[in-house]
């Protein structure tokens, strides 16, 4: 058992007495095994005062009305320094993105484990005092909507080409959880994955997370996705959340493979990005695919600067193939990336990035001035490079 804490203090908004009851054990349990309890209060609604400040409030949506999420930001500012935790039956990613929208800081399963609830008590009781004290990273992700695209090479290669540029501060994570291959792509161990790290955030200090990492030659920290399906089938968007919130603390860039699924775990990465590389390929299905992912992002209310729409595998010469891709998709094409198979073969077979076999290449060249042009400006406070007219087309491509 660890050492005796004090008491988390706990408010607990709901209804439910059977999750209470669930809580209090698991609470009892916790304190025997862990040595960190919690003190639980319910109270009626957010915000009925208390004599004490909660270090967390839990939030049972299943016997609240979704308008409590509305009231999350108020609270916030009484109680600035609460861990806020939902917890609800049925996980829906439209409900988990409305609840971390609304400032919610983590989730609590309906039914918790000892263990659960023991990450999600040390998370609240180090609260805001583990925030670092460096500005946090930036979160790039890397996504499409059909397989083949090029995510992973790109995710890649942009990593590489960031770790130039900030060596030894940059990590890739690999968040397409069931297949994910950038530990094959980069030929790095996957023993310890996504799923391992998501288990142990509460431990994770930048030395402990550089230390479980393997850092490729090419510069970047890998964190592969898990080595079996089940085990990728734990983890919840919450701690996919809480995942890149701890690496943005540790980590100046972390570039993320989302691959081309929208579930709630990719969802929640892509909610959390401040660069949204859309990537598409020059045919019609993919045209096809890109558009319907445009018009999710505008139903998540991006913002549009937010995303960057890529054009992988493209020639240069065909121009007339960009004209009717920008019009079938009513925005800007905001990068093409050539296509060049056989480098592109080489690196993968040889389970590296780019820079390391070509490192003059036009591919290199390439990523190199995408990363300068959309990443980096910004990250050191130049002017943005390009505000996106999503109505149109802009003149810098038409140029
Ligand atoms: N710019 C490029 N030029 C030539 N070939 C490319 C380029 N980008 C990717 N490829 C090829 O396309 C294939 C798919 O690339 P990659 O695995 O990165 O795509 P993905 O979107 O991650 O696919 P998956 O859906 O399998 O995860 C690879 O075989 C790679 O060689
Ligand atoms: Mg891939």
């Amino acid at each position: 058992m660890d050492q005796m804490r004090d008491p988390v203090i706990v408010h607990v908004i709901g209804r439910d007495a059977g999750f209470l009851s669930r809580l209090n054990a698991a609470a009892s349990a916790c304190e025997k095994e862990h040595g960190i309890g919690c003190r639980i209060g319910t109270v009626n609604r957010l915000g009925d005062v208390a004599k004490e400040a909660p270090q967390m409030t839990l939030i049972d949506l299943d016997s609240m009305s979704d308008a409590i999420l509305g009231q999350i930001p108020r609270y916030r500012q009484q109680f600035p320094n609460t861990w806020i935790v939902v917890t609800y039956q049925q996980p829906s990613s439209e409900r988990m993105l409305g609840a971390m929208r609304s400032g919610a800081n983590d989730f609590l399963a309906h039914a918790p484990t000892v263990e659960e609830l023991h990450a999600v008590l040390q998370r609240a009781s180090q609260g805001k005092s583990a925030v670092s004290v460096r500005p946090p990273g930036r979160i790039i992700t890397v996504c499409s909507n059909k397989g083949g695209v090029g995510t992973t090479m790109a995710a890649i290669n942009v990593a590489a080409s960031l770790s130039r540029r900030l060596p030894g501060a940059v990590a890739v994570v690999d968040l397409v959880l069931q297949h994910g291959d950038i530990s094959v792509f980069l030929d790095v161990p996957t023993t310890y994955s996504v799923a391992n790290v998501v288990t142990e955030l509460d431990r994770m200090d930048p030395s402990y997370l550089r230390s479980v990492l393997t850092q490729h030659a090419a510069g970047m920290y890998v964190l592969p996705a898990p080595h079996a399906p089940d085990e990728a089938e734990l983890v919840s968007a919450g701690q996919i959340n809480g995942l890149l919130q701890t690496l943005r603390n540790c980590f100046d860039a972390v570039v993320v493979d989302t691959g081309n699924e929208y579930n709630e775990q990719t969802l929640a990465a892509l909610d959390s990005a401040d660069k949204l590389f859309m990537l598409t390929l020059p045919d019609l299905p993919s045209i096809r695919n890109t558009k319907r992912s445009l018009e999710l992002f505008e139903r998540l209310h991006y913002d549009p600067s937010k995303v960057v729409l890529i054009v992988n595998r493209h020639d240069a010469q065909e121009k007339l193939a960009r004209d009717s891709m920008e019009e079938a998709l009513g925005r800007p094409v905001q990068w093409s990336i050539p296509n060049d198979y056989v480098t592109v073969m080489r690196s993968i077979n040889q389970g590296t990035a780019l820079q390391m076999i070509q490192p003059k290449g036009r591919l290199v060249t390439n990523f190199d001035q995408l990363v300068s042009m959309h990443i980096l400006d910004q990250v050191n406070g130049h002017a943005k490079p390009d505000s996106v007219d999503v109505r149109g087309k802009r003149s810098f491509f038409r140029r």
